[in-house]
């Protein structure tokens, strides 16, 4: 969809669709604190919550719009992955977000990149060890939007708690200077994570869905009463098989930080309880962080 060549005012916010274009616009905002929240569109609560929370930190908030296709390995996801740009706008613009970046796709990528990351244990987990190359194509697109954008602060929602750590190493290996945020999952009336995703599933699979969470709280309640990762986990698994088709990727109980698995849990420890798979065409993911 092409919105237009310039810069167009919509309410009171400002839609650039190109790298260029916008490195100019915000020489204005250069001595300001400016927040940013990168997204893929098909914007929900969750994204809205990103949005208040840069809102009430900086004096500028700039919103990214951008389905990128180099951090999805699977084409057909690419595809389907839900694109509501007129919704996006209005909702962001009824927020207050200032400017919103639309780009194209030859303005991110001019040619296919060479670059490639590497996180170390962290991408072989979850995530990465379930989506080849996808942190790779995350890493690259936003280390491009913070070089373009230069945020003072930049905001990323716990839902993908992979991801979030994946952004934090980017930003200490690159020196960047940048405060991350990690704002917390909004969640439906029934625990359902808010998920771009969640468009996609049909009002049954809507509330079937609230399994997840309900198998994250479980098998947070089995650790905590005394039982060992492997029995809280297999309880979890069962408790699935009972209350929704889903096709299991991981259950994992892993150190909140480090992503990596845990045998047993320590009073006082951060954990992290991640799920992934899919119901029916649709993947999604969850997670709960506790202490031991
Ligand atoms: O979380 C997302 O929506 C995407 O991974 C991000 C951070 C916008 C990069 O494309």
């Amino acid at each position: 969809m092409i919105y237009c060549e310039k810069p167009i005012y919509c309410w009171a916010m400002v839609i650039i669709e190109t790298a260029k274009e916008l490195i100019e616009y915000l020489k204005i905002y250069r001595n300001k604190e400016l927040g940013f929240v990168p997204t893929m569109g098909a914007l929900h609560n969750g994204h809205l919550s990103l949005i208040d929370a840069s809102l009430q930190a900086n004096e500028i908030t700039v919103c990214s719009i951008f389905v990128n296709p180099t951090q999805f390995n699977d084409t057909s996801d690419f595809d389907k992955y839900p694109r509501n740009f007129d919704k996006d706008i209005a909702l962001l613009a009824e927020r207050g977000c200032d400017v919103l970046f639309l780009p194209t796709l030859e303005s991110m990528y001019q040619r296919e990149s060479l670059l490639s990351f590497s996180f170390g244990a962290l991408e072989c987990v979850m995530e990465g060890a379930h989506r080849a190359g996808h942190f790779n194509g995350v890493a690259l697109i936003v280390s491009k939007l913070f070089n373009i954008i230069k945020p003072s602060r930049v905001y990323f929602g716990q839902k993908d708690l992979q991801q979030c750590a994946i952004i934090q190493s980017l930003i200490k290996d690159l020196s960047y200077d940048i405060e991350f945020n990690m704002c917390p999952i909004i969640r439906e009336g029934n625990g359902l994570a808010m998920s771009s995703r969640n468009q996609r599933l049909s009002e049954s699979e809507k509330e079937e869905a609230k399994a997840l969470f309900a198998s994250l709280e479980l098998t947070k309640t089995n650790l905590l009463s005394g039982k060992s990762i492997k029995e809280a986990v297999d309880l979890s698994k069962e408790y699935l098989k009972n209350n929704i088709s889903f096709e299991l990727e991981y259950l994992e109980v892993a150190n909140a930080e480090t992503l990596q698995e845990i045998d047993s849990i320590e009073q006082g420890q951060e954990y992290a309880i991640c799920i992934a798979g899919f119901l029916g065409r649709v993947r999604l993911i969850d997670n709960i962080v506790f202490v031991g």
